[in-house]
């Protein structure tokens, strides 16, 4: 199939504005639709949730969808993929199966031992006394993991023993939902933490460009967990020996395991890396394009997205070659106030005009009577690139100072670990 392709793209964050923006601007676009979207994706937004794989479904039927593109983790984990390949419909992204990966952490880490990837070490429990027992045997700090899908927050580091034992009462008593019937808990890592996004068709992996994330609320690495508040690329920590070494020793292991239980993976496998002493090692692995990570990906790319998602479908990833922009990339997340905690919703935006090099991603943000509203917590991802990291991290504050959003909280120091 060559050009004219219609093309259905699902979600609502910053990472499906970006996703957007990219493939709009491909040759072989017929048209584009985004379901649900945002404000920023106001010219190509249907008004069907993420996770109504049925309305989803029978959307792209009557529209003659060439390629569906799946962002978020959770119709991802419902069997999106499967619903439409059974409609007979192309979908980017993994089976129902194959999402697991992310799903569950124990699962991931049962992957990650067939596979012989280097990880932290881990057990899983469903007895809080035994989970008790581990932690003391394991000693402080040491990490919990609530074992299902608890939206970026199912993970507690714990920096002395009696913090962890009280996390597994919380964990264990319905704190996470369903996410905590069973609790992962693992050695303390220490490092920098890189994001690696990889293209999969099942059997090969073709890299992206590596990616620095920021998850803490507030500057300096402190304050809460959150989805992420900001991203650079690429991190001067970063190699292309490292690249090798990661794409032999824990990608390509993990699709071949894959492979094995009659599973393989296809889509975009993130692999979330601590960078040790001893070595890379895997913290956990997510089933789709982060956030707001494709950000600053999309971005660096050069190549068109579309002919490589449609390689994806189908298993042809061997004969693409991705071409990147030299170009360092910035993006700020401005969230609303009390993000990742209770926020409000509602506040009035006002947005300059930007140039070319600059992008503002939209993600928690709706048109109503005319008005730029906040609807979300992360709500806006100024991306800006320049030939070093302090020129791109200048254009993109420059422009974060010009947005009137009362009360956005933003963290002023996203890319200075990159300095
Ligand atoms: P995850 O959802 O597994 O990526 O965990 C969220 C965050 O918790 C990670 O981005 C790390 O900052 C931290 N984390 C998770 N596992 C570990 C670990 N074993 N050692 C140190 N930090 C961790
Ligand atoms: N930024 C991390 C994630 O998308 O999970």
């Amino acid at each position: 199939m060559g050009y004219s392709k219609r093309v259905l793209i699902v979600g609502n964050g910053g990472r499906e504005h970006a996703l957007a923006w990219k493939v709009a601007q491909s040759p072989e676009l017929e048209r584009l639709f985004v379901a649900p979207g945002n404000a920023g994706t106001i010219l190509w937004n249907v008004a069907i949730s993420a996770n109504d794989i049925g309305g989803l479904v029978e959307f792209a039927l009557n529209e003659r969808i060439d390629l569906t593109v799946v962002g978020p983790e959770d119709p991802l984990s419902l069997g999106i993929v499967d619903a439409f390949q059974e409609a007979g419909l192309r979908i980017f992204g993994p089976t129902q199966a194959a999402a697991m990966l992310e799903g569950s952490k124990s699962f991931a880490k049962t992957i990650m031992e067939g596979a012989k990837i280097p990880t932290a070490e881990w057990q899983v429990f469903e007895d809080s006394d035994q989970a008790k027992n581990y932690i003391k045997s394991l000693g402080a700090p040491c990490v919990l993991k609530a074992d299902g899908l608890a939206a970026g927050k199912g993970v507690i580091v714990a920096q002395d023993l009696e913090t962890a034992l009280q996390a597994v009462d919380e964990i264990m008593e319905g704190g996470f939902g369903s996410a905590g019937k069973k609790l992962v808990i693992e050695e303390f890592l220490e490092g920098q933490e890189v994001s690696l996004l990889c293209f999969c068709d099942g059997v090969s992996a073709l890299p992206m460009v590596p990616v620095q994330d920021h998850k803490r609320a507030l500057e300096g690495d402190l304050g809460l967990n959150t989805g992420g508040m900001g991203t650079y690329s690429p991190p001067p920590i970063w190699s292309s020996e490292l690249e090798a070494d990661v794409l032999r020793d824990l990608v390509e292991p993990t699709l071949r395991v894959m492979q094995e239980r009659g599973t393989p993976f296809s889509g975009v496998l993130f692999l979330g890396l601590m960078l040790t002493q001893k070595g890379p090692k895997l913290l956990e692995y997510n089933v789709r394009f982060g956030d707001p990570e494709t950000q600053v990906v999309m971005k660096r790319l050069k190549s068109d997205l579309l002919p490589v998602l449609w390689a994806c479908t189908e298993g042809r990833l061997a004969e693409v070659e991705l071409d990147w922009k030299e170009e360092v990339a910035v993006c700020v997340v401005m969230a609303a106030q009390g993000y990742p905690l209770t926020y409000s919703k509602g506040v009035p935006i006002r947005l300059p005009e930007v140039r070319d090099e600059a992008v503002i991603f939209h993600a928690g943000t709706q048109i109503s009577g005319g008005q730029l509203l906040s609807s979300g917590g992360r709500v806006l991802g100024i991306t800006a690139d320049g030939k070093t990291l302090q020129e791109a991290r200048e254009k993109a504050y420059s422009i974060v100072e010009q947005i009137e959003f009362p009360k956005a909280h933003y963290r002023r120091d996203i890319g200075v670990k990159g300095l």
